[in-house]
């Protein structure tokens, strides 16, 4: 793990002070820009502080499975968040959105959806994910804050990607058609974050106070349906079984709609397209 005092061809602090960010580390290798941030968090840092890392050796995603981090072909990016004061099951939802509307930004033409609960896709492919961790320390485990990873395939691997992700798999850049800039994305994401925490619904409490109500505000809820790409498709969930994926609710649960009518909110495990 080497830390490097420049990122993107700018020293570090001009990247802190760019984003107003407390702390910003940058490395050329890590095993995992999560737990660095995790580290940090333990310690003590401020809301927003970011950690990335060119590679990583031992990238996590969900569910345990590895997440596949080379050099120089995305951007592998964890940010410290406010910890809730209560479980918020929604909260890998509003990263992803605004993970969703940062890679809009920085590649014109292109329509980012969300497929529950944390992979943004284009045309039908993950081009990138999330994952929400929440930081406890302390003799009564409190929670510090949560660490929010992403990762966004931003072009595509030297190699291509392994055999197991091959055919789900896409790159910004190969969706766009066109070059993008990383440095782009990580400021666009950083104010993607800042506006959904912030001024998105949340009230003027923002990032430092208690940001997360119990339920989605609406104008969240709203954008996130719109982008719901498994909206009225029918799906198979690990823990409910079979049905047709009805939205959103503001729980941040996905609603299913059985085969018998019977509806329920699903809060956990995989879905897959049928
Ligand atoms: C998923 O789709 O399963 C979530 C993938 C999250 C990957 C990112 S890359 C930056 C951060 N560090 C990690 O080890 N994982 C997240």
């Amino acid at each position: 793990m080497g830390r490097l005092t420049h990122w993107e061809g700018e020293p570090v602090s001009v990247w802190i002070e760019r984003w107003r960010v407390p702390l910003f580390e940058a490395y050329d290798d890590l095993a995992s820009t999560s737990d660095r941030l995790k580290e940090i968090a333990r310690e003590g840092t401020g809301q927003l502080s970011v950690v990335i890392s060119e590679s990583q050796s031992a990238g996590r995603g969900r569910r345990g499975a590895t997440w596949h981090s080379p050099a120089e072909s995305g951007l592998w990016m964890s940010v410290l968040l406010p910890a809730p004061s209560r479980s918020v099951a929604y909260l890998p939802l509003i990263v992803g959105l605004a993970t969703a509307r940062a890679v809009e930004r920085v590649a014109p033409g292109i329509d980012a959806g969300i497929e529950w609960p944390n992979d943004i896709v284009i045309a039908g492919k993950k081009v990138a994910g999330v994952l929400c961790e929440a930081v406890a320390s302390g003799p009564a485990d409190s929670v510090e804050g949560v660490v929010a990873g992403i990762g966004v395939n931003v072009r595509t691997p030297p190699g291509g990607y392994p055999p197991d992700i091959r055919e789900r798999a896409t790159s910004l850049e190969e969706s766009a058609g066109a070059w993008v800039s990383r440095s782009a994305l990580a400021t666009a994401i950083l104010m993607e974050l800042t506006r959904v925490t912030d001024t998105d619904g949340f009230g003027s409490a923002g990032v430092g106070a208690d940001v997360y109500g119990l339920s989605l505000p609406k104008p969240l809820l709203d954008a996130l349906n719109h982008r719901n790409v498994l909206s009225n498709q029918r799906v198979h969930c690990e823990q409910e079984g079979p049905g047709v994926a009805r939205g959103i609710l503001a729980s941040g649960a996905l609603l299913l709609e059985r085969d018998d009518g019977s509806r329920v909110g699903v809060v956990a495990g995989s879905v897959r397209v049928e």
